[in-house]
């Protein structure tokens, strides 16, 4: 048996059995067995969920890009790293050696060093999808530099509170971006979120678009003929398991983004382990997630994970309509991909087009297809079954979260039986529970409730950056002795898991996490605007999008409905990025509200999606005059 590379169903069984039973020596095993260690841990495993506190591989010693590179260099140094296949079919892709890769991180390193970056410093990246967004992200690591990657379509009121909650002291960015048929002014988005961040010392500009931008002398710099003048060598330094790796925010229901802090040794042990065994990758295979390295995704399943094991791994600038909506499937062809990892929305958008954008191309070399991000409908999974897997893929319907890491739930390809909509099976190590409204954990299957873990892992976030006891509220103060994940889930008759969506106000949009309470923060902002709900209601390529029923002061009244629509989304634009708008937007004279002034968020829920059957009692409400009138008037 192997504890690292699992092959059959019964041997999944044996390992998650040994996992459950022993896991200090099944990961000790692991770790021991496939990494690079400058020194061995004192403790596997140091944890008190009350605290709550998790240490793993306590004492330990590494530098995650020596596993991620250096120790490749001997067996793979000529083997392509990383592919990089650009916006345009018309420019010609990259490959970039683990030799060459090993240069570009250093030189890079280097880079950052010059610029006064040091151990625990934070570099705050705003990159479009070039090989400079990779490298740089390892050539923090490569210093013990804490990265804080911001997905580069945020706006800079997004961009600007992200620097200032991590103080980070450096931004690495692009003179702009091509995305499709268009291209975005990154560094006038960078120059107008830095009027606000005092931390920032330097910008280092990566060269993408050609553009003109303005350089802020003593600030900003191109990073070219930094990178030019560079020493190609740079020892990594040997940082501890529990340093800090990274920060990267997700979305809260209330309030600022949280900023989940990744430390190096367990995050770098679980995402090599779980890439390995859901993507079953082998030695010559090509490997392909789509996703922006501005999301966990791309953390974990383009950077870290496919490089600690020596993998080739494509990183895509473009988008899946551009120049056509058979882009996906030509790199498919072109680069003979072997592993496709996707989302769900992405996958229902190229299903509303003619097949024949999928069938025009080779795709025999695929042998995995994974799926990732939110619940993937029994519709989109047949279609991607079915013409994209030609059924002879298995389908892993991963599920994690930012917070996780890694991949938690999910089948084993080959190995674990699929079931369309279902994430299947706990990997090695993870340990669910479903809780019912009395917090008391649902034993047996054939159940529903709400999802914990209750056990750590090793990539679980230690914290959030600068608020601890947020993250104690947030996770674990729910259940007593659990990580509370915010999601509903169902275990079927066997045990597998089928994940019902998130239980706060958190939706899911085209795979994106978004708090409602950032956006209607951003939307009162608006001077006619006095208040304002958003909730998430089912849309058939987005999975869900957003219904935002807003009431205006008396400015905004006589104002042309159209106008103040457009404004609105404009505002949430500018406050956190075009992700969030809101597709529709309702005007009403008054929100369903408790009697002690609380919105109910369930009725408005129903309402949007047109789900009016069961609104519950609402009679108890202080205004209940205003459902009839918000249903009266809602938008189709
Ligand atoms: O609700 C779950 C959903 O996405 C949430 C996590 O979002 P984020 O932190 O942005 O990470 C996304 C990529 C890992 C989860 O709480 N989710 C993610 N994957 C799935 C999913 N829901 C159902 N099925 C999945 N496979």
């Amino acid at each position: 048996m192997s504890n690292y590379h699992i092959k059959h169903l019964e041997e999944y069984f044996q390992v998650y059995r040994k996992s459950v039973r022993e896991p200090e020596n099944f990961w000790g095993e692991v770790a021991e067995e496939h990494f690079l260690w400058r020194k061995k841990w004192d403790n596997v495993l140091q944890w008190d969920f009350t605290k709550p506190e998790i240490k793993w591989f306590e004492g330990a010693k590494l530098n995650i890009t020596e596993n991620c590179i250096d120790r490749h260099l001997r067996t793979r140094g000529d083997k392509t790293a990383i592919i990089w296949e650009p916006n345009s079919p018309e420019e010609e892709a990259l490959h970039i050696t683990y030799k060459e890769l090993h240069e570009r991180v250093c030189k890079f390193a280097n880079v950052l060093k010059s610029k006064g970056i040091e151990k625990g410093d934070r570099v705050c990246i705003y990159l479009p999808m070039i090989p400079e967004l990779a490298v740089s992200v390892l050539a923090c690591a490569r210093i013990g530099a804490i990265h804080s990657v911001v997905f580069a379509g945020f706006s800079s009121t997004a961009l600007s509170t992200r620097i200032n909650d991590a103080d980070c002291k450096m931004v690495i960015t692009a003179d702009g971006s091509f995305r499709g048929s268009k291209t975005i002014d990154l560094k006038g988005i960078v120059d107008e979120a830095l009027e606000d961040c005092p931390s920032i010392e330097s910008v280092l500009v990566a060269k993408r678009i050609a553009s003109d931008i303005s350089i802020k002398e003593g600030r900003d710099e191109w990073l070219q003929p930094l990178l030019d003048a560079a020493d190609a060598n740079c020892e990594p330094e040997i940082v501890d398991a529990e340093d800090p790796l990274f920060i990267l925010y997700t979305s809260g229901s209330t309030g600022k983004p949280k900023g989940m802090v990744h430390t190096s040794g367990g995050y770098m042990v679980y995402t090599a382990y779980t890439f390995k065994n859901i993507f079953q990758y082998k030695e010559d295979d090509v490997y392909w997630c789509t996703a922006d390295i501005g999301w966990i995704t791309g953390h974990s399943y383009i950077v870290y994970g496919p490089l600690a094991n020596g993998a080739t791994t494509v990183m895509f600038e473009g988008v899946p309509s551009y120049p056509d909506f058979g882009r996906f499937w030509e790199i498919v062809d072109k680069h003979k991909v072997n592993q496709f990892y996707t989302a769900p929305t992405a996958i229902r958008a190229l299903a509303k087009n003619n097949l024949d954008f999928v069938t025009k191309h080779d795709l025999s070399s695929l042998k995995v297809l994974g799926s990732v991000g939110e619940p993937i409908n029994e519709e989109a999974w047949h279609w991607y079954n079915d013409n994209v897997g030609k059924s002879r893929c298995p389908i892993v319907d991963t599920w994690w979260q930012t917070e996780t890491g890694g991949i938690m739930i999910s089948p084993i390809p080959y190995a674990t039986p699929t079931i369309p909509t279902y994430a299947t099976l706990p990997l090695p190590g993870i340990q669910p529970a479903l809780m019912d409204e009395n917090a008391k954990e649902i034993k047996g299957n054939l159940v529903d409730g709400r999802l914990c873990i209750k056990f750590p892992w090793p990539s679980i976030a230690r914290t959030i950056w600068g608020n601890h006891e947020r993250y104690k509220d947030t996770y674990f103060s729910a259940y007593e002795n659990m990580y509370f994940t915010g999601d509903g889930a169902l275990r079927d008759a066997v045990g597998y898991y089928r994940i019902t969506g998130r239980v706060d106000d958190v939706v899911i949009v085209s795979g994106h996490n978004l708090g409602t309470a950032p956006i209607e923060d951003a939307i009162n902002e608006h001077p006619a605007v006095a208040e304002s709900a958003i909730v998430g209601y089912p849309h058939d390529v987005k999975g869900n999008a957003l219904y935002g029923f807003v009431i205006l002061k008396e400015v905004g009244e006589t104002r042309d409905r159209e106008n103040l629509r457009k404004e609105i989304n404009q505002q949430i634009t500018e406050h956190i990025g075009p992700i969030a708008k809101l597709d529709k937007i309702q005007f009403v004279s008054g929100l369903p509200k408790t009697r002690s002034g609380k919105i109910m968020r369930r009725i408005l829920r129903k309402i949007a999606s047109n789900d009016l059957s069961n609104l519950g009692d609402t009679s108890t409400l202080l205004n209940p005059d205003v459902v009839d009138e918000v249903i009266k008037e809602k938008i189709d």
